[in-house]
């Protein structure tokens, strides 16, 4: 397929995938803003409205604001469609920054990433793409395993054609009947707050977006694998 035919099939792709999420995003935006709607209508009648009633009313708009904050954040990233053209991007240069991008988040601080490159590896890639992708799966691993522990990375090219890369963890791994379900918009086991549920629908469409794949499987030894499979670029960074 010719780069600029790939673009448009990725911009395609990319809208078919907005407008899928669109109508679980209207069920989830809604669903917090009518908290919001109705604990406004409590505060505003005056009627019985201690201190306390008060200071619980506004801390649950606010949490419930949060979450609508939070989801739109996530989307609006993955929203655009724009002009963005796929460029080659070298896979260790990508790993680089989602680590650095790890490092600085409350969840990956205390965990140790030991990451086995592949230099000179390249796929095409909207810029920043690659390293969303890796920084997504790289914190759901860290939080798995509560922000301590070890991590194993790896990228290696496969066939010559193929970029492989697999992260494990040592946390929990993931139940058998989730297994399915990971990459629905929305699932997610995080208390409220923590998680959107967004992070691997949108790797997944990501990973689509550049003719690749993404799976999750347990590990033999414990903690979960995921193995992102992409096509190398044809051209050099
Ligand atoms: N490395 C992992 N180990 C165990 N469970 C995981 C892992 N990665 C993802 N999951 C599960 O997949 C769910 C969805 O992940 P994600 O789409 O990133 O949303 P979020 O992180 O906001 O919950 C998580 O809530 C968790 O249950
Ligand atoms: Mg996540």
């Amino acid at each position: 397929m010719s780069e600029e035919k790939q673009t448009l099939n990725a911009q395609t792709q990319r809208l078919a995938a907005l407008g899928f999420m669109v109508a679980s995003v209207c069920h989830e935006v809604s669903n917090p803003l009518a908290a919001v709607s109705s604990m406004l209508q409590i505060l505003q009648s005056k009627r019985g409205v201690t201190p306390e009633t008060m200071d619980k009313g506004l801390a649950s708009i606010s949490a419930n604001i949060a979450r609508v904050l939070a989801i739109t954040k996530k989307l609006g990233d993955f929203s655009r469609v724009g002009s963005d053209t796929l460029v080659p991007v070298a896979a260790d240069a990508a790993m680089e920054e989602a680590l650095a991008l790890l490092r600085h988040s409350p969840s990956g601080t205390g965990v140790h990433v030991q990451y086995a490159g592949a230099p000179g590896a390249a796929v095409l890639a909207r810029s920043g793409s690659l390293q969303e992708i890796l920084f997504n799966v790289l914190l759901n691993a860290a939080q798995a395993m509560n922000g301590s522990g070890s991590i194993e990375a790896q990228s290696r090219v496969e066939g010559g054609k193929r970029l492989i890369v697999s992260i494990r963890d040592h946390g929990p791994g993931i139940p058998p009947e989730h297994l399915a379900r990971l990459f629905e918009p929305f699932f997610t086991t995080k208390q409220a707050g923590q998680g959107t549920g967004l992070g691997l629908a949108i790797t997944y469409e990501l990973v689509q977006e550049l003719g690749g794949g993404i799976r999750a499987v347990n590990h033999p030894q414990g903690g979960a694998c995921f193995e992102i499979d992409l096509p190398l670029s044809p051209r050099e960074p």
